[in-house]
């Protein structure tokens, strides 16, 4: 039954999961679960979209509508793995009002609609766990829930998008260019069904979201947060950060300022040789957490795939067995954290025409920077304030621009409340 106490769990034998999806993920999940037999969790029922598709399965083995699944009251577990994060919400929320216990790695499902996730899972008793939802197989949402759920932590970054990374790397390994690295990572299965949310780092972005409520107690929305990606990105930026030392790397960025406001954004970064992140390659992923007293710590591991997936899938569902839940240790009514607001940040920026790069300084408020050219064309560098940067964003994009941020995230004296507004948008 849904309403298992740990204890319960213990005692009544395997764990009868609903797999809703059978995806890259769920078959990754599925097929751990087949080689681990001394798991005691059983895929009861499976659910997926099309009643047409090929199954590696016999076809008797799938149904078509999931909320018989999340209404089953044999089943133990829910598992959501669908690419559909509206549906998802639809589903995870429903099966959260039964007081169920749900596993998911929809992070752009999570992202947006965290505060109202966490109201049903406390009012109704459930568990939403969704481990898998952010940097793949590494457990950096346990670790910062549980193991850093006391200590203050400084700051949290991430190289959180396998697809994303494994272009960078296929470009600057094997002078690909981005639409065949693009490709190569689609077919490895590394990407999203819709690439656009890996290569414009919106799905980073939804991770950076969760990172922040587990590291700082922040609820941010996902569209208040600056995504930028590499959709731009051309051999001549790739030879650029080598000439620096450097390589580019999309890094998520959150972190406390000294004002106590906590700052979220995910940028190509070039980084250099003695960052942990300048050996992160392909579809790894690479985390980085820095504590008051425990200092910085990092771990690499795989960021996506159906079986590094999978087993942060499998990871959570036996946790549930153990009691877990997150604690959100730092998300309390009376410690209200601020998003900051007045960041700066050093950028490069590129286009093949130097009339394009000059348009780009007058939107960001640069017409006074210096134009610079190499053996890849024109480029500028610049100051710029993230404002600006958030209200650009889509024009940056539009018109084949591409934007590096080339140093660290620096000041931020203003900041706005913002988990009561959230939860007040939220509750309405
Ligand atoms: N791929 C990764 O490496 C990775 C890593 C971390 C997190 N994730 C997350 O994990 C989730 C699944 O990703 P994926 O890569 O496995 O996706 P996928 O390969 O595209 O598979 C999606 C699955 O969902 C099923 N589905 C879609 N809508 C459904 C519905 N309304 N009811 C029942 N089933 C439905 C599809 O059914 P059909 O088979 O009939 O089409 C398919 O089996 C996503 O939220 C993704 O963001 C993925």
């Amino acid at each position: 039954m849904s309403r298992l106490s740990p204890t319960d769990f213990a005692a009544h034998g395997p764990l009868r999961v609903g797999l809703i999806g059978f995806g890259c993920v769920g078959q990754g999940f599925y097929d751990i679960l087949e080689q681990l037999p001394n798991a005691e969790v059983s895929v009861a029922r499976i659910a997926v979209k099309s009643p047409t598709k090929a199954r590696p399965l016999p076809a008797e083995r799938f149904e078509f509508n999931a909320d018989a699944l999340v209404h089953d009251p044999t089943l133990d577990v829910l598992v959501e793995l669908i690419d559909d994060a509206e549906e998802a919400f639809r589903l995870v929320s429903t099966a959260l009002r039964l007081g169920r216990h749900v596993v998911t790695a929809n992070k752009a499902m999570l992202a947006r609609n965290l505060p109202a996730l966490l109201r049903l899972e406390r009012k109704h008793g459930g568990t939403l766990l969704y481990e898998a939802a952010v940097a793949g197989s590494i457990p950096v949402l346990r670790t910062l829930d549980a193991h850093f759920g006391a200590e203050p932590l400084l700051a949290v970054r991430g190289i959180l998008n396998g697809s994303s990374n494994y272009v960078l790397s296929c470009m600057a390994e094997q002078g690909s260019d981005y639409a065949t690295a693009l490709h190569e990572a689609q077919a490895l299965g590394f990407a999203e069904t819709d690439p656009t949310l890996d290569m414009a780092a919106f799905d980073p972005r939804s991770k950076a979201v969760l990172l922040a409520a587990h590291a700082f107690g922040l609820l941010v929305p996902p569209e208040r947060v600056l995504n930028l990606g590499i959709e731009n990105v051309t051999a001549a930026d790739i030879a650029f950060a080598r000439s620096q030392g450097q390589k580019i790397k999309v890094v998520a960025d959150v972190r406390r300022h000294r004002s106590g406001a906590v700052s979220v954004l995910v940028t190509p970064q070039l980084v250099a040789a003695d960052s942990p992140f300048y050996t992160v390659e392909r579809e790894a992923n690479g985390v980085e957490a820095t504590a008051a007293f425990g200092g910085p710590q990092f771990w690499r591991g795989a960021g996506a795939g159906g079986h590094p997936t999978g087993s942060a899938v499998l990871a959570d569902v036996l946790a549930l067995r153990r009691g877990c839940r997150y604690r959100y240790a730092k998300l309390r009514p009376e410690a209200e954290v601020r998003l900051a607001q007045n960041l700066e940040l050093n950028i490069y920026l590129r286009h093949p025409d130097e009339a394009v790069v000059g348009e780009a300084l007058d939107w960001l408020g640069l017409p006074g920077a210096a134009l610079a050219a190499d053996a890849g064309g024109p480029y500028a560098t610049g100051t710029v304030p993230l404002t600006t940067l958030l209200a650009w964003r889509d024009d940056l994009r539009a018109r084949g621009i591409f934007v590096a941020r080339t140093g660290e995230v620096r000041k931020a004296a203003q900041s706005i409340l913002l988990n009561s507004a959230v939860a007040a948008e939220t509750a309405a």
